[in-house]
C-alpha cells in the first residue's frame, strides 16, 4: 500500500513559501531541485538524491524566458508537464512549483544578477545574457523556496560554478550539491535538448563524449599541452559531418579561464551544434 502523500502542484509564491516555511518550522530539512521541465534521467538522479537527503523535496518547473536570447529555442523548448509530474510522483517529490512567467516577472521587474567574469566565457560567449538570466531566476527561486540545499547537474558545468559563486558572494543560506552527469548507453550526456536531434544527428552526437574521453586518455598518457589536446578533440568532432563546433576549451575549474597546460585539475568543455540542437558536455581532467 502506497501511503505517501500525493504530489502537490503549486503555482503561487505564497503557497510554496508557506509549505516550505512550515516544514522548516517543524525542523524538517528541505531539498530543492530547480528545472525547466522536460525531465529525463539526469533530473531523476537529482530528485532521487534530494529524496534520500531531505524530509521535503520541492522541484521547480519553469522555462525561464530570461535565459533565452531572441531567436533561441524558448518557444519550442519541450514542455511535458504530465510526464514530469509522473516522474516526480514516482520518485516521491512532495511539491512541484510551476509559476507563470507573469508570477516570476511582473511587468515592473527589472533587477538582474550578474556573476561577472564567469558569465561571459564558454557558453556565455555564444549566448550573451544567458547566465544573467540563469543567476537571476535561481536567486529568485532560492528566495521563493527557502530550502536547506539545492541540487544541480554537472553537465551544465559553467552554470554550476556561477551558482556556487553567487551563493558564496551573496552569503545565501543554502548548500549547493553538484551531481554527476547521467549518460545514454553510448555516452551522450542526457539533455532535454537531445529530443531535437534527428536519427543521424543523434548517432553522431556521441562525438562530444568521445572527444572528452580522448582528452582523458591523452592526459593519462602524459600529454600536457592544451593546444594539442584541443586539436585532437576538434578533429574527433569534425570527423562527424553534421557537427558544427561552437567551442572546445580546457579551463581552470574555478575561474573558467583558459588553461595552457594540464598541470592540475582542468575541465575540458565542449559545445557543438547538430542541426537545431546545441549540445554541451565536459569532463574533469586530472594529470
Ligand atoms: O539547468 C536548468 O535547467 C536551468 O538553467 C535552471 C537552473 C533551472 C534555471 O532556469
Amino acid at each position: 500500500v502506497d501511503d505517501s502523500p500525493p504530489l502537490r502542484w503549486i503555482h503561487s509564491i505564497d503557497e510554496i513559501r508557506g509549505l516550505v516555511n512550515a516544514a522548516r518550522g517543524r525542523g524538517e530539512r528541505v531539498g530543492l531541485v530547480p528545472t525547466m521541465g522536460a525531465l529525463h534521467d539526469g533530473h531523476r538522479s537529482l530528485l532521487v538524491r534530494a529524496r534520500g537527503e531531505n524530509d521535503l523535496v520541492v522541484a521547480t518547473l519553469f522555462v525561464n524566458p530570461l535565459q533565452f536570447a531572441p531567436g533561441e529555442d524558448f518557444h519550442r523548448y519541450p514542455r511535458t508537464e504530465q510526464q514530469d509530474g509522473e516522474l516526480c510522483a514516482a520518485v516521491g517529490v512532495n511539491a512541484i512549483f510551476a509559476p507563470s512567467v507573469e508570477t516570476m516577472y511582473p511587468p515592473a521587474s527589472c533587477t538582474r544578477v550578474q556573476v561577472t567574469g564567469l558569465e561571459d566565457r564558454l557558453c556565455g560567449r555564444s549566448r550573451p545574457g544567458h547566465f544573467v538570466g540563469v543567476a537571476t531566476v535561481v536567486l529568485k527561486l532560492f528566495n521563493i523556496v527557502p530550502a536547506d540545499v539545492a541540487y544541480f547537474g554537472l553537465k551544465d558545468f559553467q552554470q554550476a560554478k556561477i551558482i556556487e559563486r553567487m551563493v558564496a558572494d551573496l552569503n545565501l543560506p543554502i548548500a549547493i550539491r553538484l551531481c554527476p552527469t547521467v549518460r545514454e548507453a553510448d555516452g551522450l550526456a542526457m539533455s532535454s535538448r537531445n529530443r531535437y536531434l534527428t536519427v543521424d544527428e543523434r548517432a553522431q552526437a556521441v562525438a562530444l563524449y568521445q572527444s572528452l574521453q580522448l582528452a582523458r586518455s591523452l592526459v593519462a598518457g602524459g600529454e600536457r599541452s592544451a593546444e594539442r589536446i584541443r586539436d585532437r578533440m576538434r578533429r574527433t568532432i569534425e570527423s562527424r559531418p553534421l557537427a558544427r563546433i561552437d567551442y572546445v576549451e580546457l579551463v581552470d575549474p574555478q575561474t573558467l579561464e583558459a588553461a595552457p597546460e594540464v598541470t592540475g585539475p582542468t575541465v575540458a568543455a565542449v559545445a557543438v551544434r547538430f542541426g537545431g540542437a546545441r549540445l554541451i558536455d565536459n569532463e574533469l581532467l586530472v594529470p
